[in-house]
């Protein structure tokens, strides 16, 4: 039977997701809900649903098994902590959209009481969804990469100096907006690849345009990361201060001591590089000869609806609850990462240590000695 999902937010995103739980035959829209009456009105109108005006009204009226959390607030995440609570309160399943929370006791916090609950908390982490993400995964599963050496991201919005405006809402000419609102997700398909990060350390910046007209926010992040694996890693990141270079408007590299992938553009091409052979030299300039994924998709709206079919899944599967694919754990450690940088640029680019995360339970129904 497929879920009964209720949408909390009705904004661009909540739009999109409600678009996507209409499309999965593993959801049953039954309802969303705004603060801002027009904007219920509007989606009820477009969905075929009823619209409610505040959650615990949603809460009251309908039977639901998925709350799906897709308010914003300030750097994008400070409205999510109390819909969360209060529908993980009522019993239900919930799906938050990223960052968990812009306040990481906040996100531990969420974390905490969905899993004493026994309910199912996930996160919009939906930049690893992808076809590309999924065949380098199993480049690396398969043994492919070897042991991997090295990660280097680079992510920014297309921009530069002759479209810049000022954003002038308190909600995000914050310093370290960008850090919160958007880092998640470079940072999350880092620790999908490569898993935790154990240190880290990092500087910001902003370029005089920026500057001149006041703007707070530190909108070019440089950071440099170790992972648990000992892989060294880097992620530039910049909110349209710069145009693309290669790579679109996000790509990463990850190489190890059997091959070598990089992804383009998000959702549009991945190319596998094996070593050579043993007795082939390459020269410089040389290339080994690549496998090549061109997936022809180029729009990157297409995670939304994946993602969320994931969830669906795992919700749907009753998947161990330390099993759900990108989950209020993963989130949460994607933001210690974020409040770890945060502490380094604070501190002149000293290293920092992450914050560790909240232990495993394990469940012993699945996992047996
Ligand atoms: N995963 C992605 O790729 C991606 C991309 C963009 C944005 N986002 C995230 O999606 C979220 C929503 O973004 P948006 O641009 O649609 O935001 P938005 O501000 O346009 O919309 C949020 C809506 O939530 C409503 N709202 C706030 N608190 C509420 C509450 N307690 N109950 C009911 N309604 C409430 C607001 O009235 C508003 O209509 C943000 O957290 C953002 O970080 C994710």
């Amino acid at each position: 039977m497929a879920l009964r999902v209720g949408v909390v937010g009705m904004g661009g995103i909540g739009d999109t997701h409600a678009a996507s739980h209409q499309e999965d035959s593993l959801a049953d829209l039954r309802a969303v809900c705004d603060v801002v009456p027009e904007r219920a009105d509007a989606a009820a109108e477009k969905y075929g649903v009823k619209a409610y005006y505040s959650l615990a009204e949603m809460l009251d009226a309908k039977e639901l098994d998925v709350v799906d959390v897709c308010t914003s607030g300030y750097e994008n995440g400070s409205w999510h902590f109390e819909p969360v609570m209060e529908a993980l309160t009522a019993g239900k399943n919930v799906l938050c959209e990223k960052p968990l929370s812009n306040d990481i006791e906040e996100a531990r916090e969420m974390v905490r009481f969905a899993a004493s609950q026994k309910l199912y908390l996930g996160c919009n982490l939906n930049h690893y969804f992808t076809p590309t993400a999924e065949r380098a995964r199993q480049y690396m599963d398969e043994g492919a990469l070897g042991e991997t050496l090295y990660l280097l991201f680079k992510m920014g919005f297309n921009g530069g100096e002759a479209g810049y405006s000022l954003n002038k809402s308190p909600r995000f000419n914050q310093p370290y907006a960008h850090m919160k609102a958007f880092l998640t997700h470079p940072l999350s398909v880092m620790r999908y690849f490569c898993g935790d990060i154990t240190h880290l350390q990092t500087f910001a910046t902003k370029p005089g345009f920026r500057k001149n007209q006041g703007d707070l926010l530190l909108s070019v992040n440089s950071v440099h990361v170790k992972f648990a694996n000992d892989t060294v890693g880097y992620l530039l990141s910049h909110r349209g201060d710069a145009v693309w270079g290669l790579g679109g408007w996000w790509s990463v590299e990850v190489a190890g001591s059997k091959g070598t992938f990089c992804i383009e553009n998000c959702v549009e091409r991945l190319t596998y590089w094996p070593v050579p052979k043993p007795g082939t030299q390459l020269g410089l300039g040389e290339e080994a000869q690549p496998e090549v994924l061109d997936t022809g998709i180029k729009d990157f709206g297409q995670t939304f609806p994946n993602r969320i079919h994931a969830f669906l899944e795992d919700v749907t599967n009753e998947v161990p609850f330390e099993h759900l694919r990108a989950s209020g754990r993963d989130a949460l450690a994607t933001l210690d990462y974020i409040f770890a940088a945060i502490e380094s640029y604070e501190s002149g680019g000293e290293l920092v240590r992450p914050h560790s995360l909240p232990s495993l339970h394990g469940d012993p129904r699945v996992e047996q000695i």
